[in-house]
């Protein structure tokens, strides 16, 4: 039989892949051409030897092509695994990153309750993957999604119906807190917190293809904290506790931006590079007398 082996399709990828600058050129041609041919990673990996159809092969070219100029593989195929959850992509969200899952650790390690009803607000939710992969953790609980994007609250309540967290879950556009009332026991955000003058410099598969208004954070990165931990401070129940991702080397500013609002018991979590990725804090409760 005649035609192009899954492994010589394979070999000459990564070699265009590697020379393009990708950093993992063996792992994102599996994940192309196994969603390509319909086949998943392993089945890949056990048959090399099997003959690709034209079709599939024009298909994988097409998307190869798109990651040779830098366009990430999650944008390319509109889905991406988050807390082993799968998500739908779109250009109008931020395309969720690893080092976010932090902030899930962060909350599950100060509420270790997993069946306690919680009250959890995402200000920024995007896809909603910090919201509903606390809410697959926690089975009791609701949570509100807050996005000025119209669009990536249409997609965040895609993910939670596709999820099957519908029916625990709000999607509400507006602008960070402005008609939010009720208390929370936990408030999570991801706000953008690039500082303005530092946009043009990221890396094209950033800054051409995640929506500016999920990255820009005003002149310093620190515009959205300066709003969210006033609203922590007024949306907090008593023994509530708020989590922001913060960019790095931002911890500091965050931590007393917090304090100035009136919320206490700092503390960090850092991401598996060891740069502190998560500050929390609790509500201010006056000492009984
Ligand atoms: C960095 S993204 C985080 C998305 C998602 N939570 C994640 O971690 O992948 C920040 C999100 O905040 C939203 N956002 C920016 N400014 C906002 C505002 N003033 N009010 C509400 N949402 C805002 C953006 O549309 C974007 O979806």
């Amino acid at each position: 039989m005649t035609g192009t082996t899954i492994q010589e399709v394979l070999n000459g990828a990564v070699a265009q892949l590697r020379l393009a600058g990708i950093e993992q050129p063996w792992r994102e041609a599996r994940i192309l051409l196994a969603e390509a041919t319909g086949a998943s990673v392993s089945t890949i990996m056990a048959w090399p030897e099997r003959i690709i159809s034209r079709e599939h092969e024009a298909l994988f070219a097409g998307w190869l092509s798109r990651r040779l100029d830098q366009e990430p593989v999650s944008r390319i195929l509109g889905h991406r695994e988050f807390w082993s959850l799968p998500f739908i992509v779109t250009p109008a969200t931020l395309d969720p990153r690893p080092d976010s899952e932090t902030l899930v650790e962060a909350v599950l390690a100060v509420f270790p309750n997993r069946n306690r009803p919680y009250r959890i607000v995402d200000f920024g939710t995007g896809t909603g993957c910090l919201l509903l992969a606390l809410l697959s953790e926690y089975p009791n609980a609701y949570g509100l999604g807050i996005d000025r994007s119209a669009a990536a609250a249409r997609v965040a309540q895609a993910n939670a119906e596709a999820l099957g967290f519908a029916n625990r879950t709000s999607i509400v556009i507006c602008d960070w807190d402005e008609a939010i009332t009720g208390g929370f026991d936990i408030i999570i955000s991801n706000p953008p917190y690039i500082p303005s003058p530092e946009i043009a410099t990221l890396m094209p598969a950033v800054r051409d293809y995640d929506p500016l208004p999920a990255l820009d954070g005003g002149h310093d990165g620190l515009d959205p904290y300066r709003v969210l931990c006033h609203a922590a401070q007024r949306l907090l129940k008593p023994d509530g506790a708020v989590f922001f991702e913060v960019g790095k080397g931002q911890e500091n500013d965050a931590e007393q931006l917090l304090r100035v609002a009136g919320l206490e018991n700092c503390d960090y979590r850092r991401d598996l590079a060891g740069i502190v990725r998560v500050v929390s804090a609790k509500s201010f409760r006056p000492l009984q007398k």
